[in-house]
């Protein structure tokens, strides 16, 4: 890797994820993905390197849904951290737990944000200033701040996914406020409705492409617009009014229920 701006993007091997690593490679981006499957990773930075000519494209194998993992991986990271792409998420239509014995939606799609976004902090800091995107959706609600795991309740994949991309739409808001001295913006975008193995789990398609799911995210990492622009949330590269981050007690509830794991 050389002296430019660095990227991370996580899920990187699934529809949405590949296409934005693609697009911040074209954009003269270092781009590391961060995934779980080797033989898919050596793949996608194949293609991707291929198909835009920069060769500044390396994968790291880490699996999101674990702590120690993500710790791991972060302390064989050197050097300035400039974009930081979560969007590595699952929608497994059983219910299903990490081998920490912890729900597999909400330890992927809203504990391997969180830990992501805390471990990286200093190197954020450190390439400053530096932007955070996490990747949620429009589809997004519902969230039961005392059963975050679905243990006392009928697992339904949707209706603990739509939990799960709530907290990620809360949690920017609550990283948003604590990194803003640092020179860390902290966004949130719906990338769009794109076919995809986590999009099939739920039961629907998708429209959209995966380059136009990746429009909105990479747009929020990369353009000179967002200068000063944190804690919101973008759809369609329109800033979008979140209902969300407006109750602070429980942002700053799930906040410390995150940190607590
Ligand atoms: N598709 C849509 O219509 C839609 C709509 C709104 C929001 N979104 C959001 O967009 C993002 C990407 O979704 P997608 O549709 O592109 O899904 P996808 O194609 O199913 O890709 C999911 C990615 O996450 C990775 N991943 C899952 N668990 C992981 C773990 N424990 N460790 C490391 N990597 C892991 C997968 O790795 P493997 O390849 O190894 O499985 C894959 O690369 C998600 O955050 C989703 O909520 C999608």
């Amino acid at each position: 890797m050389d002296t430019k701006r660095t990227a991370i993007v996580t899920g990187a091997t699934g529809a949405i994820g590949k296409a934005i690593a693609r697009q911040m490679a074209d954009f003269g981006y270092n781009v590391s993905i961060f995934v779980r499957n080797e033989m898919k990773a050596k793949n996608t930075v194949d293609e991707i390197i291929t198909t835009t000519g920069n060769e500044n494209v390396e994968y790291v194998i880490v699996d999101l849904s674990r702590k120690d993992a993500i710790r791991q991986a972060v302390e064989g990271w050197d050097g300035p951290l400039h974009v930081l792409i979560n969007n590595a998420a699952v929608t497994p239509r059983r219910r299903e737990e990490t081998p920490e014995g912890i729900e597999m939606q909400f330890a992927t799609n809203v504990l391997g944000y969180f830990w992501m976004m805390q471990y990286f902090e200093p190197y954020l800091k450190m390439g400053a200033p530096s932007r955070i995107v996490n990747v949620a959706s429009y589809w997004a609600g519902d969230l039961d701040i005392g059963d975050l795991e679905c243990r006392n309740s009928h697992y339904n994949n949707d209706r603990i996914y739509r939990q799960s991309k709530q907290a990620d739409r809360m949690l920017t808001v609550a990283f948003a406020g604590r990194m803003k001295k640092d020179g860390i913006a902290v966004n949130a975008a719906h990338p769009g409705d794109v076919n995809s193995i986590l999009s099939n789990n739920l039961g629907y398609g998708g429209h959209e492409s995966p380059d136009s799911g990746a429009d909105t995210p990479v747009w929020l990492a990369s353009s000179d617009d967002f200068e000063g622009i944190t804690g919101k949330y973008f759809e369609h590269r329109d800033e979008t009014n979140c209902r969300f981050g407006r109750d602070k007690g429980l942002v700053e509830k799930l906040f410390e229920i995150c940190e607590s794991y």
